[in-house]
């Protein structure tokens, strides 16, 4: 029982998370029409993968833009959409310079198809723009307007992955309930598993999310991996309405921090590595997933409802 009282004690967000809900209402049951549409080299519809974890530092930068290599590797389209806005890095992490980021797109100088920019392996990246507060301060109307851009991609890919920002702020939550998938990026540390059940609780609860599917990060082995995923489910199950799955784990390895400060993915770099294998491990369970169920276009289209609304925009 103490470590729920301590998870709940460390949530600290639930009043902010209160007004937030209180603000939006809650998730829509109708259809409609948001992130992503069909993909050209698959025939299926774009799947939007967002990578969350709520404390700062657990590794959803490094798991996005893995991922995402190991995906393009695999010979998949991804983009992938830096959405730590005004704290961008994904472009570092991959040695890329951008131009424009998301700060044009939303003043109207550029289109969503001007952002892109190809790094290694084909894998695209939508830059967020860094040192700007203003990007770290939009309106949800703005965020369901950067969410919206996504349809007028020219060529839609299979899949869009979103690195979000840490925290529970009105932009991790819109981005997490618009995406199909939430992956959950855990590691070993109290802070990690507190942030992280205090994130499922709000988006279950708040944002209508059910089902998160968790990466071990920073383990040892799949063993360790699996114990961590064990403790935290053992509280969602009892205390949340949620479906926490397994999805795999990277092991803490030198070679991704060496990676990293080549500003390149291990993916890209060392493949065999103890992370680089894992990386494709999570490439290949993310393609057993299936089809997407739309449940993150119908709750991003009502959140761009209500902001529309509220904003004029
Ligand atoms: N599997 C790993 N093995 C070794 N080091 C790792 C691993 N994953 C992440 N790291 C280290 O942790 C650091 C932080 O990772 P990262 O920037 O991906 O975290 P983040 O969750 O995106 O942080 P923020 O909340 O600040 O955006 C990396 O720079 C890297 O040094
Ligand atoms: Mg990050």
């Amino acid at each position: 029982m103490n470590s729920i009282l301590a998870m709940n004690q460390a949530i600290g967000l639930e009043s902010m998370l209160r007004a937030l809900t209180e603000r939006q209402g809650k998730p829509p049951a109708a259809r409609d029409q948001a992130f992503g549409l069909a993909s050209p080299s698959t025939g299926r519809r774009c799947r939007a993968i967002a990578v969350a974890g709520g404390k700062g530092g657990v590794g959803k930068t490094t798991v996005s833009v893995n991922l995402g290599m190991a995906l393009a590797v695999a010979g998949h389209e991804v983009i992938l959409l830096d959405a730590d806005m005004g704290l961008a890095n994904v472009d570092v992490l991959l040695g890329l310079t951008p131009t424009r980021h998301i700060g044009h797109l939303l003043d109207g100088s550029c289109g969503i198809e001007d952002l892109l920019i190809t790094g290694p392996r084909g894998l695209k990246v939508v830059p967020a723009g860094s040192g700007t507060r203003r990007l770290a301060q939009l309106s949800n109307g703005e965020h369901a307007a950067v969410i919206r851009a996504f349809d007028d991609l020219l060529t839609p890919p299979d899949y869009l992955l979103v690195d979000t920002a840490a925290g529970l702020s009105d932009n991790v939550a819109m981005f997490a309930a618009a995406a199909d998938d939430v992956v959950l990026v855990v590691c070993d540390e109290p802070a990690s598993l507190t942030d992280a059940y205090a994130m499922l609780k709000v988006l279950s609860r708040d944002f209508g999310v059910r089902r998160f599917r968790m990466v071990a990060n920073m383990v040892r082995n799949a063993g360790e991996a699996r114990q961590l995923h064990q403790k935290l489910a053992r509280v969602t199950d009892r205390f949340l309405d949620v479906a926490l799955e397994f999805m795999g784990m990277v092991p803490h390895d030198e070679r991704l921090k060496q990676a990293i400060r080549r500003q390149s993915s291990v993916v890209d770099l060392w493949p065999s590595s103890r992370s680089g294998q894992a990386f494709k491990q999570l490439a290949g369970a993310v393609d057993t997933w299936g089809e997407p169920e739309r449940l993150g276009l119908d709750r991003i289209a009502f959140f761009s409802r209500q902001a529309a609304a509220a904003t004029g925009w």
